[in-house]
């Protein structure tokens, strides 16, 4: 028999769920937001499934960081790159709109599965809009040319060997698409760097979020001005990103 704990109570009851009749027919590790299909990020609802990453908590603090990075722009293009269902994304989105400042966002992800729930993220939080734009793509590989004020990416980035060690309820039930990162959990965020530079304006900003093991971003600085982040349980956590002005050698 599954013993939910008071927080996990409270979210079945808040989606009209019965906690006791659920405690003697639910797995003992499906996380309670794959059961009532909602996850709660920045103060909203987000529908969520078995297809999208559940949006945690630390990751709030992108959306702080991005809305910190803004000055006094009357318009903002943004991406959100690895967007699962969508929570940075839109969150962002969603609080410029309150600001009355105008924005276009690109929605991305390489799963169309993931996209299928960002789009009724969409459609619940906005409704109709012409302002987001929805696109399957490996990274920014079916991306035009189109340069963006913010990027964010919370992309895959546990290595390998660290996801055997994952909590059940993370590791038998949220997609491995998203959360491995390969070898050292910088295969993704290494591809993205080598190739964000483009797809940036001249004063934008890369906000990534990293591993709690990523505290050294040494091997990017050539080309990058990284200031790292915690999250808010003091760990290591966010890579904000601006290309390198290099200067021409004085002679
Ligand atoms: C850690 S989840 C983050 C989801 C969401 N941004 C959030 O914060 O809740 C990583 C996302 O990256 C996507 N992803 C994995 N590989 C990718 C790639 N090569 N290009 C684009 N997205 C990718 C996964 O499908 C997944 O939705």
């Amino acid at each position: 028999m599954r013993q939910f704990t008071p927080v996990e109570i409270n979210h079945l009851t808040k989606f009209g769920f019965d906690p006791e009749l659920l405690s003697i027919s639910v797995e003992e590790s499906i996380p309670v937001e794959y059961i009532s299909g909602k996850a709660e990020f920045r103060g909203r609802n987000f529908e969520v499934n078995r297809d999208v990453l559940i949006p945690r908590i630390e990751t709030e603090d992108l959306v702080d960081i991005g809305l910190t990075s803004i000055i006094n722009q009357e318009s903002i293009s943004f991406a959100d790159i690895g967007c699962g269902s969508g929570a940075i994304g839109l969150s962002f989105a969603l609080e410029l709109k309150e600001r009355d400042i105008k924005f276009r966002g690109v929605l991305s992800d390489i799963s169309l599965k993931a996209l299928e729930i960002a789009k009724k993220n969409i459609k619940s939080l906005f409704g109709e809009t012409k302002n987001i734009e929805v696109i399957e793509s490996d990274l920014f590989s079916n991306f035009k040319d189109e340069k963006f004020n913010i990027i964010f990416a919370n992309l895959p980035y546990i290595p390998t060997s660290n996801i055997n060690d994952l909590q059940d309820s993370v590791k038998n039930y949220e997609p491995h698409l998203a959360l491995d990162g390969g070898e050292d959990g910088l295969n993704l965020i290494r591809k993205l760097l080598n190739s964000a530079k483009k797809f940036l304006t001249n004063d934008g900003v890369l906000l990534l979020e990293v591993d709690d093991t990523h505290i050294d971003p040494g091997e990017f600085e050539t080309e990058w001005d990284i200031k790292k982040r915690n999250d808010t349980n003091g760990f290591n956590r966010f890579w904000i990103c601006r290309v390198l002005v290099t200067l021409p050698d004085q002679e």
